[in-house]
């Protein structure tokens, strides 16, 4: 059964075959091809690229989509996580997208039989941004291999950065980390953010995720910019080609300068096109069609 929980299950083969997968959906190549096709996104956790992407990504491939609501659910009369899912499946929904904010909220699920594809699990994984961030990378440098990456911000409790510098460092590309010392992880290669940025190929921002910190931060957003944002006299310093990526949400002028955002080097709404071609392959893949 295809499930994708993280992507540290998949060989490297297997994330090429879904980006050349998503590069063809680009194409328009499967339009409609899951017609038959009962879907269910069920966000335990707020989202609107993802929810929404994989959304549309099930109406091209002609899906037929349930969207849950935990707070009009039975979850509120105390129903568990577990009997929530059985409960889908034995409805005859062929796949389930979930997002939670329990790390591997899946390992409970393991005896649900249909393809459950994780949209997003507490701090450890995010393997749909991980793919459309490979594969805004892929069109960009038509490769990997040997290609820095720094990757600013909030990294100890990003769930996109623990993603990306797996698979990233497997298929070959420089990753270093920058930001803040103490939101950064001792097992990353650390360089300051002037220093980095110079001969980066991609500088991927990340959001200060407030909502997971347990206090408050002790800088401001102005200096939060200052020291560790993305503004025009640091993109000025970047390489011709280089690239700037955002998972996004951003907070415009704390991580990313206002101006940068639309800037000529940021390929932020690209990533968020690409996120629907990525799901596309996904659900094709975990629905057994091709
Ligand atoms: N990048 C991302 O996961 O955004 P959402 O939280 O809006 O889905």
């Amino acid at each position: 059964m295809k499930n994708l929980f993280k992507l540290k299950n998949l060989e490297v083969t297997e994330i090429n075959d879904i980006l050349d997968l998503a590069f063809e959906c680009k194409t328009g190549k499967h339009d409609n091809s899951l017609q038959n096709k009962i879907v269910a996104n069920l966000f335990f956790e707020p989202s609107t690229r993802t929810q929404y992407s994989f959304n549309t990504a099930q109406l091209k491939l002609g899906c037929k989509v349930i969207t849950f609501n935990p707070s009009t659910s039975s979850l509120v009369k105390g129903e568990s996580l577990y009997d929530t899912i059985k409960t889908f499946e034995a409805f005859g929904v062929n796949s389930l997208i979930i997002r939670h904010t329990q790390n591997e909220y899946y390992k409970q699920l393991s005896s649900i039989n249909i393809p459950i594809i994780n949209a997003g699990d507490g701090t450890l994984d995010h393997p749909t941004q991980s793919l459309l961030d490979l594969m805004t990378i892929k069109d960009n440098f038509k490769k990997f291999n040997g290609l820095k990456v720094v990757i600013i911000g909030d990294i100890i409790h990003s769930r996109v950065a623990h993603t990306n510098i797996e698979v990233m460092q497997r298929l070959g590309m420089d990753v270093v980390v920058s930001g803040p010392k103490e939101f950064a992880q001792d097992c990353y290669n650390y360089q300051d953010i002037d220093t980095a940025i110079v001969d980066a190929d991609v500088i991927m921002l990340l959001r200060v995720q407030h909502e997971r910190h347990s206090e408050h931060m002790a800088i401001s957003n102005t200096e939060y910019n200052e020291k560790y944002g993305m503004n025009m006299k640091r993109v000025n310093s970047m390489k011709t080609n280089a690239i700037i990526m955002h998972p996004a949400p951003f907070n415009r002028n704390v991580e990313i300068s206002d101006d940068v955002v639309e800037c000529e080097k940021s390929r932020i709404f690209n990533q968020v096109n690409n996120g629907v071609f990525i799901r596309m392959a996904v659900l094709i893949r975990a629905l057994g069609e091709k």
